[in-house]
């Protein structure tokens, strides 16, 4: 299931962050530092934007397994994706970033932008899945894409 966040989604995402790796946490937020409770908080209910969460199981057995994270900032929004270490390579870190695509283009964002460590191989090989995404910027170890969004036609499930 893949829905919209909300506060109360706080204690499920900081339990997806213990569950992944130090180097998926490092390559998501392009630093060692694990996010405080505040930033987070911040994160699930931005002031322009989404955060998307996949959740599987039910009641106890219950657990957000991924994250995508779509940031306005006047015409453009920043995008950026977590998906829990034992849940990678299943095509849900390239579908969440369709739909974070389909709700830009439903909300008017010109462009979507997305900064990468340069060696996060899975990151590239996930933006090169888009049409039209383009290097925008090199500096040094991290690199920037820029998507446009204008003809993107998946539109968000809700
Ligand atoms: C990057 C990330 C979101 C990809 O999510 P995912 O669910 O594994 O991606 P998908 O299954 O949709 O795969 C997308 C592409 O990445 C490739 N890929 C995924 N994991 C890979 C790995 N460990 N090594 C090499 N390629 C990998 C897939 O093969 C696929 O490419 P292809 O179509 O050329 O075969 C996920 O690895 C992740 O959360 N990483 C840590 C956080 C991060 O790096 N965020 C990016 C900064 S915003």
């Amino acid at each position: 299931m893949v829905y919209a966040a909300s506060a109360g989604d706080l204690a499920a995402v900081v339990e997806l962050h213990g569950a992944c790796s130090a180097r998926s946490r490092h390559r998501r937020y392009l630093s060692g530092a694990v996010p405080s409770s505040s930033r987070l908080r911040r994160l699930l209910e931005p002031a322009r934007g989404v955060t998307l969460l996949a959740a599987t199981g039910d009641g106890d057995m219950a657990a957000v397994v991924a994250m995508a994270n779509l940031i306005a900032e006047g015409e453009q929004a920043e995008a950026a994706l977590l998906v829990r270490d034992d849940w990678q390579r299943r095509g849900l870190g390239s579908t969440l970033l369709i739909w974070l695509l389909g709700h830009a283009s439903s909300s008017g964002y010109a462009a979507l932008v997305l900064h990468m460590h340069a060696e996060n191989t899975p990151m590239l090989r996930t933006v090169r899945r888009l049409d039209h995404a383009a290097l925008t910027e090199r500096d040094g170890a991290f690199l920037t894409f820029t998507v446009p969004v204008a003809g993107s036609s998946r539109r968000p499930p809700w």
